[in-house]
């Protein structure tokens, strides 16, 4: 059985990231997959220094994300786009999880994992042009990004008052997302 861990890159409490990417984790279950949902508020870590990591070390939240990673063949992740690009949250996330240890693979987190992406936002895009710099970066830390995504645009029209996609297309598109993510990841785990 493929294990997905998903989560967003926002620390928003009412996140559309984080109501669409458990959208898309229901449509990988329905198809046999076993995914973690976490918030990745739950896991800050002060932003990454070379100085910092050399006198404190690898911060426990850091760590604790890192292990998720290590733990699942997959993730699935909406971020939102800040000004044209995925979270600053996101990315110092994934600077913290790339850090190597003693007599641990290199990128043990990411190298041969797969990636399945979607962004939401109330903008015509939908957080489109996010995504592209962070195919480009989990890409180059050695990870399976699927080619297919989705951004959904005006995404605050698609959801209910208690936080849920209640839109009917917008849940078919975020189910066969995750139903990419389970069968790609299992294929390439062969599970
Ligand atoms: C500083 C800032 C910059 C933003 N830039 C963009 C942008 O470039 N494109 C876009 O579609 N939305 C942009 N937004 C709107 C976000 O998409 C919106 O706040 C979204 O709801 C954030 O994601 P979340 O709901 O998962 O927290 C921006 C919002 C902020 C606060």
């Amino acid at each position: 059985m493929a294990k997905l861990l998903a989560f967003s890159g926002s620390l928003r409490k009412d996140s559309h990231n984080q109501a669409i990417v458990t959208c898309a984790a229901q449509g990988a279950r329905a198809h046999g997959a076993e995914v973690t949902i976490i918030q990745l508020v739950d896991y800050i870590a002060p932003l990454f220094s070379e100085d910092v990591e050399a006198e404190l070390g690898m911060p426990d939240t850091a760590q604790a994300f890192k292990q998720l990673l290590i733990e699942h063949d997959g993730v699935l992740i909406a971020s939102p786009e800040y000004n044209s690009a995925f979270s600053a949250a996101l990315k110092n996330a994934i600077d913290w999880a790339s850090r190597g240890a003693e007599g641990e693979a290199p990128l043990a987190a990411f190298r041969g994992k797969t990636a399945q992406l979607m962004a939401a936002s109330p903008g015509a895009l939908g957080g489109l042009r996010g995504l592209v710099s962070l195919r480009s970066l989990l890409g180059n830390l050695g990870m399976h990004v699927h080619p297919t995504q989705q951004a959904i645009s005006k995404v605050h029209t698609l959801i209910d008052e208690q936080g849920v996609v209640s839109d009917e297309k917008t849940i078919a598109k975020l189910h066969s997302l995750g139903k990419l993510a389970a069968e790609f990841t299992a294929q390439l785990h062969d599970k």
